[in-house]
């Protein structure tokens, strides 16, 4: 896929439908570029919805989803393939966000399995990893993302792997107002750039697209974004705001 640069608004468990087709026009009639791109991210209850509005007005924003099972059908009750997403014309698919590994007990085993099952499908996962609090504190988050990347990601061959995006999120960042500085975003990710030099090559590394998440807002969009390792963000909270959210993704530049 190459390194692109992509700004993505993840909903998480907000906005009614018809809250979430306003949204998406709101953004659609702002935000008319191809680069950065942008896509959004609602439950999936609403993701044909907030598609079929985007497309009613040819937008060049994208749609994507939260999660996705590891299994491509069966008995599982309430739970959404990748079979499912892509019959819908959907690309993208968040794995591993910390509120699906924290409140969700998803780990790094289970992550693997579904990003080959989501790959497997021609999908885009956007694969998060990040630090607890304690973990930053005791100058640990180093050898905690390399062990999510290890097992989450590392099994892929070079192929696959360079479908992948990832999305840094440092857990005490996420939703907390608190912002990784520039300096401590641009660290970690030159760090996780390495280690994908390390497992693959320099060109896959150089290849890769890494999200910055974590309370990331228009007015703090652009100091993050002049690092040259972070090739865009994650939103939560800011992606519901549609002027601030299209401020983040024109600091972003194209
Ligand atoms: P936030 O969430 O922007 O509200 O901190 C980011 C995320 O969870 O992806």
């Amino acid at each position: 896929m190459g390194r692109i640069k992509l700004v993505a608004g993840n909903w998480k468990m907000n906005l009614n439908l018809e809250e979430s087709r306003t949204l998406a026009i709101q953004l659609a009639l702002g935000y008319t570029f191809n680069r950065p791109r942008m896509v959004v991210i609602p439950p999936f209850l609403h993701a044909l919805a907030v598609k079929d509005q985007l497309m009613s007005v040819q937008s060049t924003i994208e749609v994507g989803v939260q999660n996705c099972h590891q299994e491509l059908k069966g008995a599982y009750t309430g739970e959404i393939s990748a079979a499912m997403i892509k019959s819908c014309n959907i690309s993208y698919v968040i794995l591993g966000h910390s509120e699906r590994r924290q409140f969700f007990q998803e780990n790094d085993d289970l992550l693997a399995q579904k990003v080959c099952t989501v790959l497997g499908q021609g999908l885009i996962p956007i694969f998060c990893v990040g630090e607890p609090l304690e973990v930053r504190n005791q100058n640990g988050q180093n050898e905690w993302v390399n062990q999510q990347l290890s097992i989450g990601l590392f099994h892929l061959d070079a192929a696959e792997f360079s479908r992948v995006i990832i999305a840094y999120e440092p857990i005490w960042a996420i939703g907390t107002g608190v912002t990784a500085s520039p300096a401590q975003a641009q660290e970690m990710h030159a760090y996780i750039r390495s280690t994908i030099q390390r497992r693959y090559d320099q060109s896959i590394a150089d290849q890769t697209t890494i999200l910055y998440g974590g309370s990331v807002k228009g007015s703090n969009a652009v100091d993050l974004f002049d690092n040259p390792d972070v090739d865009g963000a994650l939103v939560g909270g800011a992606s519901l705001d549609p002027v601030d959210f299209i401020k983040i993704a024109r600091a972003m530049g194209a």
